[in-house]
């Protein structure tokens, strides 16, 4: 059974889900087929499977929301493949997004040391980001994705039609980790995303970008899969964004995970200036932010918390920030040390431009 390998992961792009799904089974021999949904995917998304083995699957239904990405639920998905009669032959298909690829992916990964597990998300933000490259995982006490492992889905099914339906805040959400991509990969994919309409979203456009940068990530990960060292790349934007998303928690106020990553990303390429990220190029990203993420509403009372978040993320190492910024567009620099007051002119800039 393949886990991380050096190999690309197996990505069918689809329009009909259904009779790929059916080809697919077809292909993987197991005894037994589980369906993961949350609510709301259950309700919205598993008609779509009609037609497919998934419709006679036994159904797994959990929670929707970050909130159930808990140790109770993870038992209680276990708990229904042992119900189930689940064995080591067995396959889940995890129908959801990143929370439910996420949970049912480690799942999979530890029911009886590993089940089969194929992916089809069905939000943008889990398409070019959590349902691909293998990290799953759970939150624990009170931190995100703090217990899990990596384990490659079997195969991944990434149908934009799931999309037609998902809120303008949701594609916004998303599109910001597409953003990041971009950044990673080179001028003429990040010039593309500047200039792509995230109002009115144009699908067959849509589709190209969610195909390259599905490619980035998965050419990233194939190279590192366990985060040694390049992988650390698809970190941009996010060591300030995740200060961002534990501030608003802690205000009762929480902000999509995208929008977090976009202010984060403003905030990371103002300092990557100082490594030589053309001034010019950050302005541009840091208009097309301000125009569809508008700005998270913090003040200077706040920096001394956001630096504390920081000094906590999980990715540091002997108490050092570590960051991911970049020289160019799509030239990466790893581990970069930055001072405290440079981190707070930065937070500075996101403010006050
Ligand atoms: N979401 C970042 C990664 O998969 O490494």
């Amino acid at each position: 059974m393949p886990h991380c390998s050096n190999t690309m992961q197996h990505i069918i792009y689809s329009h009909t889900v259904a009779d790929d799904l059916t080809k697919l089974l077809a292909e993987l021999h197991y005894d037994r087929l589980f369906l993961l949904t949350d609510e709301n995917t259950h309700r919205l998304c598993r008609p779509l499977l009609k037609g497919s083995p998934a419709e006679h699957a036994e159904n797994i239904v959990i929670g929707a929301t970050d909130e159930h990405k808990t140790p109770e639920t993870l038992m209680a998905v276990w708990q229904a493949l042992c119900q189930g009669g689940a064995t080591r032959h067995s396959l889940l298909v995890c129908l959801g997004g990143g929370m439910v690829t996420d949970l049912g992916g480690f799942a999979a990964a530890t029911f009886k040391r590993g089940i089969k597990f194929v992916n089809i998300p069905t939000t943008l933000l889990s398409m070019v980001d959590a349902a691909v490259g293998g990290k799953t995982g759970i939150n624990f006490n009170g931190l995100k994705n703090e217990i899990g492992a990596f384990r490659e889905a079997d195969a991944v099914i990434v149908s934009t039609d799931f999309l037609h339906t998902l809120d303008d805040i949701n594609m916004r959400s998303g599109y910001a980790e597409m953003l990041k991509h971009a950044l990673l990969d080179g001028d003429r994919m990040w010039a593309e995303h500047l200039t792509f309409d995230v109002y009115s979203f144009d699908f067959s456009r849509l589709q190209t970008l969610v195909e390259e940068s599905i490619v980035l990530k998965q050419r990233i990960v194939k190279e590192d899969p366990h985060e040694r060292g390049l992988r650390k790349a698809l970190n941009l934007g996010h060591t300030i964004g995740h200060a961002f998303e534990s501030l608003a928690l802690q205000k009762q106020c929480t902000v999509p995970h995208g929008y977090a990553v976009a202010w984060g990303l403003v905030c990371e390429l103002y300092l990557s200036t100082s490594f030589g990220f053309p001034v010019e190029k950050m302005r541009q990203t840091f208009a097309f932010v301000r125009e569809h993420y508008g700005c998270f509403n913090y003040d200077c009372r706040d920096y001394e918390t956001l630096y504390t978040y920081m000094q906590h993320d999980k990715k540091n190492v002997a108490g050092h920030i570590n960051f991911t910024l970049l020289g160019d567009v799509g030239d990466i620099r790893l581990d970069c040390r930055v001072s405290k007051e440079d981190v707070f002119a930065a937070f500075d800039f996101l403010r006050e431009g």
